[in-house]
């Protein structure tokens, strides 16, 4: 099996990374029948891998729902021998930085193919997120260290009501020669709690709309094959 391995990742924080591994690992299994395992490198929160805990005690026992793919906890030492543990036994491995990237974090992204940077309408996140996303383009690509082959940027916290404000930006982007996704995360409620879980996928009759986040896990798969 070949197994790509992908991550929402940014230098800031606060900006949607975690909850979109965890939608995104969720939903692939089981929504699209892929197998995955989601790596939780924020140490010490470990948010995902405790919010899975949580889940199993609190809701697994109850209604038999079975767990659905595992969460793994990793350092910046381990994070090799986690990886190699899954490499080539799942379709994905998904991994969760913490908020900041110091140093040795840095070493953790030299794993993952594709990076996907989340993007929110603060115009002074323009700044940071291209300089990751240069820092990653210029000296990860083409390094032969580094796994990297695609680095994507993408609007998370949409508001259609400000269709106007992001579609400037999205210009901006593609003239600063960034390649920003065509798909958005809406900024919803819903996706800060009910389909914030490591258990259950988003329900099958829910989320049919024009700007609905099963076209970003679509392209996320599209762009990872
Ligand atoms: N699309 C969204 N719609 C609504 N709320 C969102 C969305 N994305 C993220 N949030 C909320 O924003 C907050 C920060 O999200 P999250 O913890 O995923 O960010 P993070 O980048 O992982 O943060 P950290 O850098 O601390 O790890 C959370 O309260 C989360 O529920
Ligand atoms: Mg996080």
């Amino acid at each position: 099996m070949e197994s790509r391995i992908i991550s929402c990742v940014g230098e800031k924080g606060g900006v949607g990374k975690s909850t979109l591994n965890c939608m995104l690992a969720t939903n692939l299994v089981l929504l699209y029948g892929k197998s995955v395992v989601l790596i939780d490198m924020d140490d010490p929160q470990y948010s995902l891998y405790k919010k899975r805990l949580r889940e199993t005690n609190a809701e697994i026992s109850d209604d038999g729902q079975e767990i659905p793919y595992p969460v793994e906890t990793a350092s910046v030492e381990n994070l090799r021998f986690i990886i190699k543990k899954y490499y080539g036994n799942v379709d994905y491995i998904i991994v969760d930085f913490p908020g900041s990237i110091n140093r040795e974090m840095v070493t953790g992204l030299y794993f993952i193919e594709h990076v996907f940077i989340p993007f929110s309408h603060d115009e002074l996140e323009v700044d940071s997120t291209t300089v990751f996303y240069n820092t990653l383009r210029n000296n990860y690509l083409g390094d032969e260290k580094a796994a990297l082959r695609s680095v994507h940027v993408f609007f998370n916290r949409y508001e259609k009501v400000k269709k106007n404000k992001f579609a400037k930006l999205r210009k901006l982007i593609n003239g600063a020669d960034i390649n920003i996704m065509d798909s958005v995360v809406l900024d919803r409620t819903i996706y800060k709690e009910e389909y914030r879980s490591t258990i259950y996928p988003i329900p099958k009759n829910r989320e049919n709309g024009e700007k609905e986040i099963k076209q970003f896990f679509d392209e996320i798969i599209e762009i990872s094959k």
